[in-house]
């Protein structure tokens, strides 16, 4: 079997559009919407994902500002930042690009956020919406996924989804939003560890596969049920001496061997990279929509 490949890009581009005329619509009743972006220390993924977040607001016409702070900040000087944001009328929708260094608590800076500024859907509070199935705001990677599999006509209901990596901001709410839903519509959830001893005894149970552990080419045809739907989340930067940039950008998943095995497959780069993209600007639309209701 050869797998079909599900091209983010074309999913994302069609999502960008409705944005775009969402924002149209926002703006002709004097309504810009805005998002900020902070990015800390100077880690080049982290500062392409902002260039690439910062291009895409731009193209749907949604106003941006990047914030790039030293990797020296403390603490105190980000939540003073984010409280700052928390309170500017231009700014609907705030993202603090993650990994944070070191010295600074992930968990003090994302409960900063006002909860209904959370474009990322990282708050405790928002995370807990999810959970009871009253969601606000989905983080924009899982959201991208299943975006891409509703678009896809991949039906869910009665399959059993295997999540490979248990992150906050992927597996757990994946797994969390499938768990909420009518089982008529949404699958069964399995979550593994990327270290579980008999992951391989596990993946090959799924009907869709999900994998999102940051480790290059980690998931083999072996461990692939033939005729399963892979979703591959990672993007790992490989050292590669014969391309001029001196690395290349592969999944969490061994695309060719297992595109022979699998019906359905997402690329590395051009699968759910895009749709992440395109959902957050979605949540920065939503976000600017609610405040202007309550306002
Ligand atoms: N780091 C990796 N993925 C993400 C994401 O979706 N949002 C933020 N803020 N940081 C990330």
């Amino acid at each position: 079997m050869t797998a079909r490949i599900i091209d983010g890009r074309i999913i994302a581009a069609d999502i960008r559009k409705e944005v775009a005329r969402d924002v149209a619509a926002l703006k002709a009743k004097g309504i810009m919407p805005g998002l900020a972006a902070v990015v800390v220390g100077d880690d080049p993924a982290s500062q392409t994902y902002v260039a690439n977040k910062e291009r895409a607001c731009r193209e749907v016409g949604i106003y941006t500002e990047i914030h790039r702070i030293d990797s020296s900040v403390s603490q105190d000087g980000l939540l003073d930042l984010i409280e700052s944001l928390n309170r500017a009328n231009r700014v609907h929708g705030i993202l603090v690009q993650l990994p944070l260094p070191p010295h600074i608590e992930e968990h003090a800076i994302i409960e900063c956020v006002r909860p209904d500024k959370d474009a990322d859907g990282f708050h405790p509070l928002n995370i807990g919406h999810l959970a009871i199935g009253d969601s606000q705001f989905v983080p924009a990677t899982p959201f991208g996924v299943m975006e891409m599999l509703r678009r896809e006509g991949v039906h869910l209901g009665g399959k059993h989804a295997v999540i490979v990596g248990r992150s906050n901001i992927v597996g757990k709410p994946i797994a969390t939003a499938w768990m909420q839903g009518d089982p008529q519509f949404f699958p069964r959830v399995t979550v593994c560890h990327r270290t579980d001893p008999n992951l391989a005894e596990v993946t090959k149970q799924a009907d869709i596969l999900v994998v999102a552990v940051g480790i290059p080419e980690v998931i083999t045809a072996e461990m692939v049920k033939p005729g399963a739907v892979v979703i591959d989340v990672g993007i790992n930067h490989i050292e590669d001496k014969s391309l001029k940039r001196g690395y290349k950008i592969v999944g969490d998943v061994d695309f060719d061997a297992v595109s022979e095995v699998a019906s359905a497959i997402t690329p590395v780069p051009g699968g759910v990279g895009p749709m992440t993209v395109a959902m957050l600007l979605r949540n920065t639309v939503s976000a600017a929509k609610a405040q202007i209701e309550q306002a």
